[in-house]
Parts: C-alpha cells; sequence; structure tokens
C-alpha cells in the first residue's frame, strides 16, 4: 500500500477507484469493435434465447398429380401436414408449400387453398362465393389482374397438374374401357 503511495502520489483508495474506472471503460469501448478474425462470421446465437434459424420441417419436393377433379383438391388445404399445399389458377394446379406464411392454416390467403381461386384474383375478393373458377362475367380489365397473377404464380411456384371437370376423367375412363374390350375383342380374331 505504502508502494502504491510512493509510485503514484494516490492514496490506495483512489488508486483502485481510477484503476476500476479506467477497467470498466476500456472493456466498454472494446466491445464495441469486432476482431479482425471475428469480423465474417456468423453472429452466435446463445442457446438461452431459443432461436432456431433452421427450418424443423423441410418442404418435400412437389409431387406431380397429372388430371384431378375439383373435391380431389379440395384436402389440399394445409389441414393435414403430410400432404402438399395447393391452388388452382386457371385450371393449373400450383404447389404453394413453400409459402406456408401466406397459404398454411390460419394464414391471409389460406382461404384459396384446396380451391380454384381464379375468380377471386381476378376480382381481389375474398368473398367466398368469389372462389371458383367462373371467369364467364369478367371483363378484360379484370382477365388482365388474373393474368398478373397467373405470370407470379408460373415463375413462383411448380405446377403439380390440372384441375379437369369429373364428367372428363369419367368419359376418359369409360374411354379406356371400351378401348380395352376392343383389343379384348380383336385378340379373339
Ligand atoms: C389490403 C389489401 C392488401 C394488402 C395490403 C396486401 C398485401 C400483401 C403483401 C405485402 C403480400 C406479399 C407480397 C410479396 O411477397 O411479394 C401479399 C401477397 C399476396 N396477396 Fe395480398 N394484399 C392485399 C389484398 C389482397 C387481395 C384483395 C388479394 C386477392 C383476393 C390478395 C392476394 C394475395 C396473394 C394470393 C398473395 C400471395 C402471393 C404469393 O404467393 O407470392 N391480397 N399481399
Amino acid at each position: 500500500m505504502d508502494q502504491i503511495t510512493f509510485y503514484t502520489g494516490l492514496s490506495p483508495t483512489e488508486f483502485f477507484t481510477i484503476l476500476t474506472i479506467m477497467v470498466f471503460v476500456y472493456r466498454t469501448v472494446s466491445a464495441m469493435f469486432v476482431s479482425p478474425e471475428d469480423y465474417n462470421k456468423p453472429p452466435v446465437v446463445s442457446l438461452k434465447t431459443n432461436i432456431r434459424f433452421d427450418d424443423p420441417k423441410p418442404t418435400p419436393e412437389p409431387v406431380q398429380l397429372g388430371q384431378i377433379t375439383e373435391p380431389e383438391l379440395r384436402p389440399y388445404n394445409g389441414s393435414d401436414p403430410s400432404k402438399p399445399i395447393l391452388m388452382a389458377i386457371k385450371g393449373q394446379i400450383y404447389d404453394v408449400s413453400t409459402a406456408r406464411n401466406f397459404y398454411g392454416p390460419g394464414s391471409p390467403y389460406a382461404m384459396f387453398t384446396g380451391k380454384e381461386c381464379s375468380r377471386a384474383l381476378a376480382l381481389l375478393s375474398f368473398k367466398p362465393e368469389d372462389i371458383n373458377g367462373n371467369l364467364e362475367d369478367l371483363d378484360e380489365p379484370e382477365l388482365a389482374v388474373l393474368e398478373d397473377w397467373e405470370y407470379k404464380f408460373m415463375e413462383k411456384y411448380p405446377k403439380v397438374g390440372q384441375l379437369v371437370p369429373e364428367k372428363r376423367i369419367q368419359q376418359n375412363e369409360h374411354k379406356e374401357e371400351i378401348e380395352d374390350n376392343l383389343n379384348l375383342d380383336e385378340g379373339k380374331d
């Protein structure tokens, strides 16, 4: 203690007070700078904060469904997490599973999922009665709005199928049945 006073001319209390202030100032100022080695490293997130940057469930690869009917499209509305989320525009079915923030359950545009929503997009309407593919009474500007949506979806989401009226599928099945029967008959000759 005597040496502190001898060398610094300060009392031990003054010496330790000044030392504490200097350490505090040094640590505060040095905390404002990043060392050159750490400059390009990603920020470290403490485990205590519980933040997850990785998606716990990565979106599965889109599956091609071919031609399906509107009732067959319905279950792809995000309610079953094992199924992709789909919506149709002008008869083309898009897999929008990558945008759960827009289309997942409870999200702002969930009402369009599992449905043909061309009319609603053309009219910029959320009314349930507009969520269908009826374009009959739409005017040119409304059809142009729909076309913009269509381009957006074509660019952003994979196409996974086409909507067909139920009748056409039945007709096709019937046609295949007839062709099978014809082939069988030909085989007999
Ligand atoms: C109050 C009016 C509205 C506001 C402020 C709004 C805002 C937004 C915003 C900020 C986005 C994200 C855009 C992006 O990521 O590029 C978005 C996306 C979208 N909006 Fe709206 N919107 C409105 C009305 C509507 C209406 C009336 C419809 C159709 C009926 C609609 C359909 C959509 C759809 C389908 C998407 C998702 C597009 C995608 O999958 O990328 N929005 N909206």
